[in-house]
């Protein structure tokens, strides 16, 4: 039975890694495990960067945002001999198993050194909402929330000035994040990879009627990645009877305090990799499905499709 477990953060980082962390903590030492951390991701698997911890640790950063044990990215742990050397580490000091939060990348290296003798449990932590084996990742519903604020804080601006305002919205190639803010602050537009913008002259004449129609602020979310947001600002200022200014809202949607829901789901992820470990469970994933934890093979979960939420752009229809 598994005695050692490490705990490590990989890929960007997302609120409610810490809550995370705590549950697997706590949960791991009622179980009688001695558990560790690993600083900066996979790195520090390289670099030795462990540390033993109590029940205490970090305890009283469940309200913070970023991740308390680091982060990073490190490309070559694509290759097997990297991945050796932290194979090795990890062995040298007895850790037999290894939760590892972060995207799907992050998950491919969980796999692989699941593959090479220790056993790995992934979480889904990332504010992108990109991975498809869970309903909800870890960050995304504080990200969401730090979106829609500012979405809505624009919205006053642009209101006493009778303008337009567009806002780029992250997620690395995942709507989600803009088409749940687009819901969340009736926003007039918006354009994500499913969603595109295919007819400048119809958005055009959208806006002009608008305007005449008496309305006060024309706001449009955009997805990173998609287009030029300054461009499509001056396109529309030059077009149409709107004044546009473009907001790109950037790191901001990655830090701050997690919200409630995100500390109790990230929380029971935690708790729950450990449960799979000490089970002898591994190279699988954490997600939440219809509110209940489950866990699928990583292979299987990189080749599920996400939703791409058709409903919600169909509901948008309706209300702007
Ligand atoms: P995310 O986990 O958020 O998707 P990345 O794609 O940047 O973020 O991946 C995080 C880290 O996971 C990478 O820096 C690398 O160390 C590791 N990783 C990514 N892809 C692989 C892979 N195919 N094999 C092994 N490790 C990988
Ligand atoms: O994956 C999280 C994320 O914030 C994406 O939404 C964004 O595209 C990317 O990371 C930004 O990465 P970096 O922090 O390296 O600029």
């Amino acid at each position: 039975m598994v005695k050692k477990i490490g705990i490590l953060t990989s890929g960007g980082d997302a609120p409610g890694m810490n809550s995370t962390i705590i549950g697997a903590i706590k949960a791991g030492i009622s179980l009688n495990k001695e558990m560790y951390v690993v600083y900066d991701g996979y790195k520090g698997l390289i670099n030795n960067h462990f540390e033993k911890v109590s029940k205490n640790f970090i305890e009283e950063k469940m309200n913070v945002g970023g991740t308390a044990i680091k982060t990073a990215r490190l490309p070559e742990f694509k290759e097997e001999s990297v991945r050796q050397k932290a194979v090795d580490a990890l062995k040298n000091e007895g850790i037999e198993a290894l939760i590892v939060i972060g995207g799907d990348g992050s998950y491919m290296g969980a796999k692989k050194l699941t593959e090479m003798g220790i056993n790995c449990v992934g979480l889904p932590g990332t504010i992108d909402n990109d991975i498809a084996s869970s309903d909800y990742t870890i960050g995304f519903d504080t990200a969401l929330n730090t979106v829609v604020n500012a979405v809505d804080n624009v919205r006053e601006t642009m209101t006493s000035h009778n303008r337009c305002g567009i806002i780029e919205i992250m997620g690395n190639h995942c709507p989600d994040l803009t088409i749940f803010a687009g819901i969340a602050t009736n926003a007039d537009e918006i354009f994500t990879c499913d969603h595109p913008l295919t007819d400048k002259e119809a958005l055009y004449q959208r806006m002009k009627q608008a305007k005449e129609n008496g309305k006060e602020s024309f706001i449009i979310l955009v997805a990173e990645k998609l287009m030029d947001v300054d461009q499509l600002a001056k396109d529309i200022s030059q077009n149409t009877p709107w004044e546009a200014r473009a907001t790109i809202l950037g790191h901001i949607q990655r830090g701050g305090k997690p919200s409630a829901m995100e500390r109790v789901n990230s929380f029971r992820m935690g708790a729950y990799a450990v449960e799979l470990l000490d089970k002898g469970i591994g190279g699988v994933c954490v997600g939440i499905h219809e509110n209940k934890l489950r866990y699928i093979d990583i292979y299987e979960a990189l080749k599920l499709s996400r939703d791409k939420h058709i409903d919600l752009y169909q509901l948008h229809d309706l209300i702007k």
